[in-house]
């Protein structure tokens, strides 16, 4: 069994996926969850071919039963949680007078409520990681958009700058515990959201998903007294 462990939302593929490849290789035994589950079980297939320690649990983070099946399925089979990595996320772009309502209630359910649900259902597992070592870790994607709102994302920047603010307050609330959190706001990164940009901006002028992944890597390493609250990743002629 893992020493350490770790859930990793949204990781079927992109960021999650790397950031999940890097946790396992590193010696985290990790549970896996994304929406689709035939998507999810075949990177979870191939992570395990790498001789990854895992589990996969098919779920939707805009249902709370959902999110309460992951973390029962983590507490089961580790019964102990090192890192946290809130990353599912969906965005849809709109002007503001076409948003939809139901893509409203979505984007705010996936990329925000579910963070603040995980947050509580894994606390037990959190200060028990904080008291014993002083460096459990809670990792939440926001995105450029959280710190600069961007027009016809309005909804997507408002949720993403949701995820900034409640990170914040998190470090403030849970850092005496040992828990440290940090929001990761990256500009265009070479994943499956970033397609519909790709004949204006090619894939290889964006940032990669291992990118993130090593940064990832950095804040597991860092020691107890230290705290990155966030971190941007831009792109040469961003301008940020
Ligand atoms: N790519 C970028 O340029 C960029 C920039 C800044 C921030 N981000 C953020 O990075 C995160 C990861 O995105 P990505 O770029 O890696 O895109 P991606 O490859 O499309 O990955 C998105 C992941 O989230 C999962 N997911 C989406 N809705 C879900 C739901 N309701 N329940 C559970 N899982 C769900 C997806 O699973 P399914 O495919 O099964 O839905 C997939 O595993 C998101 O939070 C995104 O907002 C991305």
């Amino acid at each position: 069994m893992a020493a350490r462990a770790a859930i990793v939302t949204g990781a079927s593929s992109g960021i999650g996926l790397a950031i999940a490849r890097m946790l396992g290789q590193e010696g985290y035994g990790l549970t896996l969850a994304a929406r689709r589950p035939e998507k999810l079980a075949t990177a979870a297939a191939a992570l395990e071919g790498e001789g990854l320690e895992l589990q996969h649990v098919a779920a939707d983070v805009g249902s709370e039963d959902d999110l309460k099946r992951v973390v029962a399925a983590h507490r089961d089979r580790y019964g102990r949680l090192d890192v946290l990595v809130n990353n599912a996320g969906v965005g849809f772009g709109a002007p503001v007078g076409e948003t939809s309502t139901k893509r409203l209630d979505m984007q705010l359910a996936v990329n925000l409520r579910a963070i603040v649900i995980l947050y509580r259902e894994c606390l037990d597992l959190l200060k028990a990681a904080g008291a014993e070592h002083r460096n459990a870790l809670v990792v939440n994607t926001s995105s450029i958009s959280g710190k600069f709102g961007q027009p016809w994302l309005s909804v997507y920047s408002a949720t993403k700058h949701g995820v900034v603010g409640f990170t914040q307050a998190m470090n403030k609330e849970l850092g005496a515990d040992g828990i440290k959190s940090c929001a990761l706001c990256p500009a265009f990164v070479d994943t499956d959201m970033t397609e519909f940009v790709k004949e204006s901006v090619p894939a290889e002028q964006m940032i990669q998903p291992e990118d993130i992944a090593e940064a990832v890597r950095y804040l597991t390493k860092l020691s107890p007294a230290c705290v990155i609250p966030e971190i941007m990743f831009t792109r040469p002629g961003d301008g940020l």
